[in-house]
């Protein structure tokens, strides 16, 4: 009995400490074809649904290759209904989005047009990792 309880008490501990990814919010940017090369692949193409992170996701290279489900929330400007309602897209990390990036995430064109209307420039999204 005493022995079930300590495994119950440490598989609850196990669940608790379990890495939830929590969704982030930030500004999405884009940026237009050639989707490289890329800070962390060179020269590899790594298709057209990819992004660079800035400070806050890249820790210092180790977002390379992570998967982000992106979804536009609202206008970051004055630009009229920027999202396309409901609409997400799953994107690769291959790159660094420096310093005196204007968002949390720098879109490929491919991305940003799928949950938003280019012409905003920049939109409000939701992040979290898949
Ligand atoms: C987005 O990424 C591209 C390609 O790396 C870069 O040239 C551009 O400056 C970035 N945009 C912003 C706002 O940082």
């Amino acid at each position: 009995m005493r022995v079930l309880m300590v495994i119950c008490m440490i598989l609850f501990l196990c669940l608790l400490s379990s890495p939830v990814h929590a969704v982030q919010q930030g500004n999405a940017v884009f940026f237009d074809p050639p989707y490289g090369p890329s800070a962390c692949y060179g020269n590899r193409n790594d298709g057209n649904m990819v992004a660079g992170v800035s400070d806050r996701l890249w820790n210092n290279g180790r977002a390379c290759g992570r998967r982000y489900r992106v979804r536009c929330i609202r206008g970051a400007n004055e630009a009229p209904h920027p999202c396309k309602n409901g609409k997400t897209v799953v994107v690769k990390v291959v790159d660094y989005c420096k310093s005196g990036c204007q968002g949390i995430i720098n879109l490929s064109r491919d991305a940003f047009s799928t949950i938003a209307d280019p012409d905003a420039g920049i939109v409000r999204v939701e992040l979290d990792q898949v």
